[in-house]
């Protein structure tokens, strides 16, 4: 049984949520019973379970560490599990869309595929310098490269920034904050043998050097990464590299 009560005064809110096959959409509206400690995606979830079952939605580890959850609540893009409804609710009113900058597949599931698809192209892959018969190297946790790669290691995949960031909206081939910010942990991983052709990826058009630094990404990520200070490393590491090749 759930140990979520409703408020005692039987309050309700209105809550307008985007209905879409995928093309198009319209907003629809439901009254909602408000309750202690009620987060975003309690709310969607009693929809579904209450209004209306054929609603669409994603999450699966409800505390903040699968990333499958974000959606944009009153215009902003959030983490829906840990986003709190007291927190965001203005005029008792909320509005739940699907996360901004990604094809719709139904209702509030954003199609992550392009998100995706720029990590690949960002090579934010490992490129192992060892094979498995080497001896397994030991990396310190205080070496500076691997200081500077904590930094920015505890991405959930969210896409919160990819949503929050106005050059992924200018711009469709922008690899976007969450890709840049892997391709530079990468960059910081001793064992990885791509930086090269990782500098190459995110060089390119729609690269690091579209980066306007003004840290929607940074304003927004859940997990309080700094996705532009990792684009300023890529920056960095990208111009030394062009003058030590053309040396
Ligand atoms: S700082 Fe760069 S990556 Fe972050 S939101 Fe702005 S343009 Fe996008
Ligand atoms: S950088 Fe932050 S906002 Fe962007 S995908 Fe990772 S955890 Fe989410
Ligand atoms: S459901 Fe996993 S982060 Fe929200």
């Amino acid at each position: 049984m759930s140990n979520i009560r409703d408020m005692p005064n039987g309050q309700t809110m209105e809550v307008r949520v985007w209905r879409s096959d995928g093309e198009g959409g319209r907003f629809e509206g439901f009254d909602v019973p408000q309750r202690e400690s009620q987060t975003i995606l309690d709310v969607v979830s009693w929809i579904q379970q209450n209004a209306d079952s054929t609603l669409s939605y994603r999450f699966a580890c409800r505390v903040g560490m699968c990333g499958s959850c974000a959606m944009m609540v009153n215009g902003q893009p959030r983490w829906t599990c840990r986003t709190h409804v007291k927190k965001v609710l203005k005029n008792n009113r909320l509005t739940v869309e699907p996360l901004r900058n990604l094809p719709v597949i139904k209702d509030l599931v954003a199609d992550m595929d392009p998100f995706f698809d720029k990590w690949v192209k960002a090579e934010g892959v490992f490129h192992p310098s060892k094979t498995r018969a080497d001896a397994i190297e030991a990396i310190s946790s205080e070496h500076p490269m691997r200081v500077e790669a904590d930094r920015a290691i505890e991405c959930i995949n969210c896409a919160v920034c990819y949503a929050a960031c106005d050059v992924v909206e200018a711009n469709p081939d922008y690899l976007g904050p969450a890709a840049l910010n892997r391709a530079w942990t990468l960059m910081n991983d001793e064992r990885d043998a791509g930086h090269d052709v990782r500098l190459d990826a995110v060089s390119q058009k729609g690269g690091c050097h579209n980066c306007h630094s003004q840290q929607s990404c940074v304003r927004f990520c859940p997990n309080e990464l700094n996705p532009t200070a990792s684009i300023a490393g890529l920056k960095r590491e990208t111009a030394k590299s062009f003058f030590r090749r053309r040396d």
